[in-house]
């Protein structure tokens, strides 16, 4: 049964307090832990932006935030009423000195609480909020801070970032969020792997022919034009929780459950990752922009700007395909194509294992297919295993695939909380293995930056698709080439 556990008393400071994580994620995700009971009655949530709202204004707005963002319903008088009590606001404008004045007063109240600053804001203000943080002494060791992705924009703007927040916080005190990482079926993947012992011995070159993993959605950017301008798929969706999907998939066991156990295993396919140069990134990736069609019965827009703009600027990428190969032992000569893409047939995240097919058919003619393993994300979580199976009756020997399918849903009938939920909760709780660590990131932007500077030197433009397709030619082609296909159902 699942079970809540309380935590112990806090402070959570929320940087960029009235933006948009803080309305779709956060404050929805704080309301439903309240709801379950699992703060203290003098537990504080402190919101922080430049906006100056008095905090009776605020109240209200997060109750209008709720109505909007939780199901119908959801909001509870009672549970409101309690979850009101601990919210406040407090403006500040990060460069003023006077501010930080004021944030301390607000904030010390002489009470001995956990202190979490949560850094929902543009990257480039992460060292200068740590920088204050520090400043008005609260960098102590019952603090916690929490970087939001992205940790900058490239490799160089990462280590900034690392150092300057380093500078006034330990390594063991900083939060780097990938909301993947606290999803139900992303854990599972290692309760899978590592609490069977069936998967072990067929995890490599000896028994899989190639992995695929796919974060599809169906949404497009919506009003983040200037944003996906500046930072496209491959920064935004790949850098981070594709990767995250690969290091879980790919890693050695580690030792034990414990955050760097699992992190060190992480670092060495960071590691083994080949670098894509300039000669082979025409083969091994394939960049798309998406143009209007059809998603979920309706005619959609092509990508671009929403405020009425002109559309001659759209540059970035809204799809990445890659074939990514890792040198080990392992994993030598098995590929890891990965895509992900906006406005795609539908939302659907799922890491698809395709096996060797049998050595030698005693069947004849009759066509074998290879086992598959699909370990679906979502929307549906589940596990699906594919086996070759005689159909019933006379007529010959007739084979046919058929799946082995576990649906989390149906097994656990339960409504798992959302990923922020958890990830709050894991701060709150010091534990950091659900989050990343420095050299994860850096490493990863390390491998992203080759293939983002390859593109440049190739001049390799986005090349477009429909929308509610699977992605531009190019992704297809990339795996024929290969002699492969996706796995249809993705
Ligand atoms: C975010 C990206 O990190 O993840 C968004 O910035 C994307 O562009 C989102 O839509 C996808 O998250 P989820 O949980 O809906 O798969």
């Amino acid at each position: 049964m699942a079970e809540f556990v309380p935590v112990d008393p806090f402070d959570l400071v929320i940087f960029g307090g009235t933006g948009d994580l803080a309305q779709r994620k956060l404050l929805p995700a704080l309301y439903h832990r309240d709801q379950d009971e699992q703060f203290s009655e003098d537990s504080r949530i402190v919101s922080v932006s430049r906006r100056d709202i008095p905090d009776d204004e605020y109240v209200t707005w997060v109750h209008e935030v709720l109505e909007q963002h939780l199901p119908e319903h959801e909001v509870d008088d009672a549970v409101f009423e309690r979850f009101s009590k601990r919210l406040s606001h407090v403006s500040l404008d990060v460069d003023d000195a006077n501010g930080w004045d004021r944030f301390r007063e607000h904030i010390d109240d002489g009470a001995e609480r956990i202190r979490v600053f949560y850094l929902a804001t543009a990257p480039s203000l992460f060292g200068k909020i740590a920088n204050g943080v520090g400043d008005v002494g609260f960098a102590d060791d019952r603090a916690r801070i929490v970087l939001e992705k992205p940790v900058g924009h490239d490799y160089q703007s990462a280590r900034e970032i690392n150092d300057a927040v380093g500078a006034r916080f330990e390594e063991s005190r900083i939060y780097r969020i990938d909301h993947y990482l606290g999803k139900e079926t992303v854990q599972n993947l290692l309760a899978l792997r590592f609490g069977n012992s069936l998967f072990e011995p067929l995890w490599g070159r000896g028994a899989i022919d190639n992995v695929q993993i796919t974060v599809a959605e169906s949404l497009g950017v919506g009003d983040r034009f200037d944003f996906y301008e500046q930072t496209g798929a491959l920064r935004d969706m790949v850098q981070n929780h594709v990767m995250q999907l690969l290091c879980l998939t790919a890693m050695e066991p580690p030792a034990s459950m414990d955050h760097d156990d699992i992190r060190n295993e992480k670092m060495k396919v960071l590691r083994s990752l080949k670098p894509i140069t300039r000669d082979k990134v025409r083969q091994v990736t394939a960049r798309g922009q998406y143009g209007s069609g059809m998603v979920d019965g309706e005619p959609v827009d092509e990508y671009g700007p929403t405020d009425g703009s002109p559309n001659d600027r759209a540059d970035a990428e809204t799809f990445v395909a890659i074939k990514a190969e890792i040198d080990s032992w392992r994993w030598r000569d098995v590929p890891f194509y990965i895509r992900t893409g906006k406005r795609m047939a539908r939302k659907s995240s799922q890491i698809v294992f395709e096996f060797k097919p049998v050595p030698h058919s005693i069947f004849g003619d009759e066509p074998l297919q290879a086992n598959r393993l699909v370990l679906s994300l979502q929307p549906e979580e589940g596990v699906q295993l594919s086996l070759m199976t005689k159909e019933p009756g006379p007529g010959g020997f007739r084979m046919r695939s058929l799946p082995l399918n576990l649906s989390f849903n149906d097994a656990f009938a339960l409504n798992y909380p959302d990923a922020y939920e958890r990830l709050l909760m894991e701060v709150l709780r010091g534990n950091p293995a659900l989050f990343m660590r420095r050299d994860e990131v850096e490493s990863g932007w390390q491998w992203i930056d080759r293939i983002i500077e390859s593109w440049r030197l190739e001049q390799m433009d986005p090349q477009e698709y429909m929308s509610g397709s699977w992605g531009p030619t190019d992704a297809f082609v990339m795996l024929d080439r290969d002699g492969r296909r996706w796995y249809e159902n993705a």
